[in-house]
Order: C-alpha cells, then structure tokens, then sequence
C-alpha cells in the first residue's frame, strides 16, 4: 500500500517537474528610478527618524517612504514611465551609510503592466554596484527570484535627489 502510494506520488511529480522547469525564464529589466526628495512634490519622505539621525554621518535611523517614478530612460521629465517604486528605505548603517531597501516594482505601462517585482536589500549607496534580492513577483512575475542590480546615474548633492539606474534579473 504505501510503495503504491509513493509510486503515484513520484508519478505526479516526474508528470509536474518538466513542466515547470521548461515555462521558467529569464527575465532582464531596466528601468531608472527617480528619488525625489526636494522640492513641492517629493516622491520620497522621512516618516520617522531617531533623535541621533541629525547628528549621524549616515543618516541612521532615518526611515523614508517612496512612491517613485520609474522611467524607461535616464531622465525624469522625458523619458516614458513604466511604474513606480513603491515602499521605504531605511537609513541602517551606523558607521557606513547603507539603506535596507524594501520596495515594490509596480509596472503600469508597457508589456508588464500590470505586474510587479518585490525587490529587499543592502544598498550601500556610494558603492559603484550595489546588488539587492528579488524575492518575489506578481502578474507575469509570480515565483520571480533574481537580483538587482544598482548604479547611481545621478546625484545632486545640493538637492538629495537622485536617479539610479537598476538592472533587474529575474527567474519566473
Ligand atoms: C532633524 O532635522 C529635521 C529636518 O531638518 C527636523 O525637522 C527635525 O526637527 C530635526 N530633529 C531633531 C531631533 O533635531
Ligand atoms: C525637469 O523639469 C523641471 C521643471 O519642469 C526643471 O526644473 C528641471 O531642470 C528639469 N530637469 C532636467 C534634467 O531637464
Ligand atoms: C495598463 O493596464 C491598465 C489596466 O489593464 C490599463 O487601464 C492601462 O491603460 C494600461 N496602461 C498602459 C500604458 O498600457
């Protein structure tokens, strides 16, 4: 009875496992994702902050929420939106300014509207490449696992604000 039952249990996985290994793909995003902190209309905001973060060189302990563009291009004003970054970092490197990001990749245009990316990891921002997880997807992205990939495109010191390029790779 039970060699049955183990023999109809690898029968229905040896049936499932092709399946699912072959529809998997590779899937290689670009976008570039605008932190805007200045300005009437930031997309990026401090929500909470210890009462050392004024005086950190590293900003610890500052929490930001974002709902930031994501463009196709390099530039803001020009370049065609393909989502938001929706979420929040957090200032989590006492001695080294590193943010632990947290955010979704909500795509509103093109051919993953509608679908999203879940994105956690270290960024160590003044880092050339920082590389962060991707642990999880909706829409076309469901099962997703991969890795960003950050580069600081621009940073206005003066401002705060910032554009990063990001390559995403993602399994799904
Ligand atoms: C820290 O700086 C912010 C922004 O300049 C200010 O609003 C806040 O009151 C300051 N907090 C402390 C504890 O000094
Ligand atoms: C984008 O547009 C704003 C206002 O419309 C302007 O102040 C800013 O200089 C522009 N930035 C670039 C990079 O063109
Ligand atoms: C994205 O999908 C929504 C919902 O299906 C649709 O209303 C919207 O027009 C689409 N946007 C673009 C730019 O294709």
């Amino acid at each position: 009875m039970a060699s049955a039952a183990l023999f109809f249990v690898l029968l229905a996985l040896a049936t499932m496992l092709p399946q699912t290994a072959s529809s998997e793909k590779e899937t290689h995003l670009k976008v570039y994702w605008h932190d805007v902190v200045s300005g009437p209309n930031p997309t990026s905001v401090p929500v909470a902050r210890a009462a050392t973060t004024n005086t950190s060189k590293t900003a610890f302990g500052v929490v930001m929420v974002i709902d930031n563009p994501l463009t196709e291009g390099g530039s803001l004003n020009s370049s065609r939106l393909m989502g938001r970054a929706q979420g929040t970092y957090i200032a989590a490197g006492k001695d080294q300014l590193a943010l632990l990001m947290l955010m979704n990749f909500v795509f509103t245009a093109g051919e993953y509207n509608g679908s999203s990316v879940a994105i956690m990891g270290r960024n160590a921002v003044f880092t050339e490449v920082r590389e962060m997880a991707v642990v999880g997807g909706t829409g076309v992205f469901r099962w997703a696992r991969g890795y960003a990939q950050a580069r600081t495109h621009t940073l206005d010191l003066k401002t705060g604000d910032a554009t990063v390029e990001y390559n995403v790779f993602v399994m799904h």
